[in-house]
């Protein structure tokens, strides 16, 4: 019933003339235990969308000059992040977000977010995109061989739903294969799970992510930091959206400003290095203690959990690769 609408949104879009050639829808992957993902009638996803996304996202065409593509700091390898620029947010499960960047700045869908990279941060110049090799999946998108600014953005969101990790070795442990987990990353689990641990207030859900913001103790000076540069609140001062924990052993260094080089570091940080401030989250207990004090041996079982967050099918996926010969 669903589908059947949303290939009659897509036939209405196109009109008749096109409707013999009209792109075919896509079923996307939903994980276990994740919510439900919403997609934007008017954006349904097809296979020849998402194409033409993927082709976008690696293609440097898509920069006024041409000198740089999405996919030169966001790495597959590192679950779509990298370390050539400060604080690049990885691009997984980004379907089931509703606010964007590490202050929240852009907000709504995948496509408002999409629109916002393309029109804003890169300014793209649609006189590059005339090119027939991609005028020629813009018509297999979209019914014509015009690029636009907004059937770019639109056609990455489909792209961008497809990034889809929910098969790590903690998932197959949650679906019932117990061996999936070492004893290790079992105590870790475990202690993430706990009231000592509170790391699953926030990194909440299977996204490990509760798509809010907060102050986790980082710093004593917050003022006009992080959310509040958006809101102008000093609840605000100093928080910063939860990062997503998946593929988190790919995507050091961590935090907004990459201070801390390795998950060792982060758990020291949670463990001894809490710093108490104005708007820092109630969470963090014992913040005014400097932290919960964790044991060497719950240090290692935290990291090690961590480490089970890793996808390794996401992270080498053809599918997910680039599409330009010889990259
Ligand atoms: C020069 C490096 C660089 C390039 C090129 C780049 N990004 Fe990013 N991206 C970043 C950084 C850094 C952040 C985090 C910035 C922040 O939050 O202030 C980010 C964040 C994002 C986010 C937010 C993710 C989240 O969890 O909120 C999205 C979406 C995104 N980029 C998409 C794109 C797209 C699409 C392109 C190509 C049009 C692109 N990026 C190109 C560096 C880059
Ligand atoms: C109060 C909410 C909250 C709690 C509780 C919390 N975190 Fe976080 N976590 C965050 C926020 C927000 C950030 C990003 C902060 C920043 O960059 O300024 C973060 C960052 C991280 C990062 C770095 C991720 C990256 O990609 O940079 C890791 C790893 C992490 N947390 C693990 C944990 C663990 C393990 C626990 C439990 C011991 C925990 N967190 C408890 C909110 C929380």
């Amino acid at each position: 019933m669903w589908s059947c609408m949303r290939r009659l949104s897509a036939a209405a879009v196109l009109g008749c003339a096109a409707c013999l050639g009209a792109p075919s829808p896509l079923e996307l992957t939903v994980p276990a235990q994740f919510p439900p993902m919403v997609i934007p009638e008017d954006n349904p996803t097809t296979v020849e969308g998402v194409a033409l996304g993927r082709r976008l996202y690696y293609d440097k065409r898509l920069s006024p000059d041409a000198s740089r593509a999405c996919a030169d700091c966001h790495l597959q390898s590192q679950s779509f992040s990298s370390t050539n620029a400060t604080g690049v947010l990885p691009h997984v499960n980004l379907a089931w977000a509703e606010s964007f960047l590490w202050n929240g700045s852009t907000e709504g869908t995948l496509e408002d977010a999409m629109h916002m990279e393309v029109e804003e941060f890169f300014g793209t110049d649609v006189a590059l995109l005339k090119e027939p090799d991609l005028e020629a999946l813009f018509r297999a998108a979209f019914g014509d061989d015009e690029p636009t600014t907004d059937r770019a953005a639109l056609a990455l969101a489909q792209w961008q739903r497809t990034l889809t990790s929910g098969d790590s070795r903690d998932d197959r442990y949650v679906g019932g294969e117990l061996s999936a987990l070492t004893a290790s990353e079992i105590r870790g689990r475990d202690l993430f799970y706990s009231e000592r641990g509170e790391c699953f207030h926030c990194h909440a859900t299977r996204l490990f992510s509760d798509n809010q913001f907060h102050n986790n103790g980082l710093d004593a000076e917050v003022a006009g930091a992080g959310r509040a540069a958006v809101t102008g609140r000093s609840l605000d001062d100093g928080c910063y959206k939860t990062p997503t924990l998946r593929n988190v052993a790919q995507t050091a260094p961590y935090m907004h400003d990459d201070r801390f080089a390795t998950l060792e570091e982060v758990i020291a940080f949670y463990s001894d290095g809490l710093v108490a401030s104005p708007s820092v989250d109630p969470l963090m207990q014992n913040v005014h203690d400097g932290g919960p004090h964790y044991t060497a041996e719950e240090q290692t079982d935290l990291v090690a959990y961590l480490r089970a967050l890793t996808d390794d099918e996401f992270l080498s996926n053809e599918a997910l690769a680039s599409p330009i010969a010889g990259e």
